[in-house]
């Protein structure tokens, strides 16, 4: 049985609308999908939403709806962003769908009876807003707790929890006997360094039904509920379950290889795209959790910066924001794909400005590839009709090192480099033009060879950016496949190497890729 390659995303909390943060992480995962798709691999990618817990609850009493009425309503508006954003999702996960909670309280099941769960009472802080107890780690140096945790109160009961303490000396080991388990480095470091610098306590899982009964039943009391992570960390392989995933099904369901479906299996996850924020999640608690249900670890955690706008954090409070939709209405899906795929690295912080962005929308897609495109396909049909020339190479080795950087590129994750890559290509192509002048070949009959020439080397260098760039601007690769005439999907990186083009064949209607807006 194949496996396929099975990438994720952080699954969303539901309190709110998408913003440029959760937006940016699931264009990542999505050209990071699309590229393993071109590569010639088998994809799952996995995106979804995270909809249990106190705020939910809250929210939902404070407009009078039941909690899933409200989550309800506010999934349909992240699946009709996922949408907006063209994502390649091969499926969308909610916690509180009956796939997901059977698999959470089998996970929950095998590890209480692996004795791994434990009840104890605990007194301490409580932080009502965060759903968190505090600890003195948490105060600050005037020993009060920051006013972030909203009330804070001293709470006793009894819960559950999972054992992580004896779990740490083998997972400093894993971490440092796999360098690529969380990336970049720099993260992996920090994990490193937590680890060995800090005794692990054990983690609480459950918070008493009475007092928050928005989540999934402990199998193994139902007075409780299971609280947060081990709620939502278990959707990466509740979902694999629920297509028939066999390392999952057998090890949580005891499900005998006769019973399972032939799917090609999903887990181990390849990678899991998440933000800097939910590292400890992640790349502590996952993987224990994870040991203690018989399973194996992920390949890799993929760990992505926070984008700020214009220097400060984003909040809806203080109104600095970027909303995507406004920004894909106004300029489209690719300009705003292409903006922070370029602009941020997988790993730093970012830093939005509507300048930053004008300016690389007007640099680089209208005068950079828009352009190319533009003047390369007219000249093709006011020359020539249209009629794709002999096949000549002198752009060949430019479009064979982009191509082959990308594909090393895309195969490492590493896509700001591959568009990099891609963009030294159309700086070379549009040189071209220049030096070439084909308008004033045009003009010299004794140059009508010259020009053909010339007007295949553009032509077809056109049809291989289509290929390398539709990972990351779809929607562009298929207008410049489309405008070249030619059928199908720019969807398979083989493609771009170079005589693509065969002399007689007609393109279509060129057309602008990014109209030029003027900057009022
Ligand atoms: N529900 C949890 C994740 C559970 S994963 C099993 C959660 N949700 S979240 O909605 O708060 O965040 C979802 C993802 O968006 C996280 O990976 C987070 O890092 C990312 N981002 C939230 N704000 C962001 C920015 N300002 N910039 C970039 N990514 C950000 O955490």
């Amino acid at each position: 049985m194949n496996k396929r390659f099975f990438i994720t995303t952080a699954i969303d909390y539901v309190n709110g609308q998408p913003h440029l943060g959760h937006a940016y992480e699931k264009v990542v995962t999505d050209v990071i999908a699309r590229s393993r798709r071109s590569l010639g691999q088998e994809v799952f990618f996995l995106t979804g939403l995270d909809e249990h817990g106190q705020k939910v609850q809250q929210a939902a009493q404070a407009e009078g709806k039941s909690p899933q009425a409200y989550c309800d309503q506010l999934a349909a508006d992240w699946q009709a962003f996922a949408k907006k954003l063209e994502l390649t999702n091969d499926d969308f996960v909610r916690t509180t769908q009956p796939r997901h909670k059977e698999i959470v309280q089998a996970g929950l099941a095998r590890v209480f009876q692996a004795g791994q769960i434990y009840r104890q009472t605990y007194e301490g802080f409580y932080s009502t807003r965060e759903e968190t107890f505090l600890t003195d780690k948490d105060r600050r140096p005037d020993g009060t707790f920051d006013p972030s945790y909203g009330e804070v109160i001293k709470l006793q009961e009894e819960n559950y929890f999972f054992k992580l303490t004896e779990q740490q000396p083998w997972l400093i080991d894993y971490l440092e006997k796999n360098p690529s388990f969380v990336q970049p480095d720099y993260r992996r470091n920090e994990v490193l360094g937590f680890l060995k610098n800090n005794k692990l306590e054990d983690l609480c899982i459950s918070r008493p039904a009475a007092r928050l009964n928005w989540g999934i039943p402990l199998p193994f009391d139902k007075d409780y509920v299971t609280y947060v992570w081990f709620d939502a960390l278990v959707n990466y392989i509740s979902i694999p379950a629920a297509h028939g995933d066999a390392a999952v099904l057998s090890a949580l369901k005891n499900s005998q290889p006769s019973t399972l479906n032939s799917q090609p299996a999903l887990w181990p996850a390849d990678v899991h795209v998440i933000g800097k924020d939910i590292v400890k999640f992640h790349a502590v608690y996952w993987p224990i959790m994870l040991k203690a249900m018989g399973l194996p670890l992920p390949k890799q955690i993929l760990v992505h910066g926070w984008w700020q706008k214009d220097s400060a954090k984003i909040s809806k409070s203080t109104g600095n924001i970027v909303d995507p939709v406004a920004v894909i209405d106004e300029w489209g899906l690719d300009a705003f794909r292409f903006y922070v795929l370029r602009e941020l690295d997988i790993g730093p912080d970012g830093n939005w400005t509507d300048a930053g962005f004008k300016a690389r929308y007007s640099a680089e897609l209208a005068n950079g590839l828009g352009n190319l495109v533009n003047r390369s396909l007219s000249m093709l049909k006011r020359y020539r009709n249209g009629v794709v020339p002999a096949k000549h190479d002198e752009l060949a080795n430019a479009a064979a090192k982009a191509a082959g950087e990308t594909r090393a590129c895309l195969q490492q994750n590493r896509l700001q480099a591959a568009l990099h890559s891609v963009w030294g290509l159309i700086t070379r192509a549009n040189q071209y033009v220049d030096q070439t002048a084909p308008f004033k070949l045009a003009k010299d009959p004794a140059q009508a060879k010259r020009l053909d020439e010339v007007l295949y080397n553009l032509a077809e260098t056109c049809r291989v950016l289509a290929v390398l760039l539709w990972p990351f601007l779809p929607g562009t690769a298929g207008k410049i496949y489309a405008q070249l005439g030619l059928t199908g999907a720019p969807d398979k990186l083989d493609a771009a190497g170079w005589g693509g083009l065969t002399a007689g064949h007609k393109i279509g209607e060129p057309a602008p890729l990014f109209p030029r807006k003027d900057d009022r």
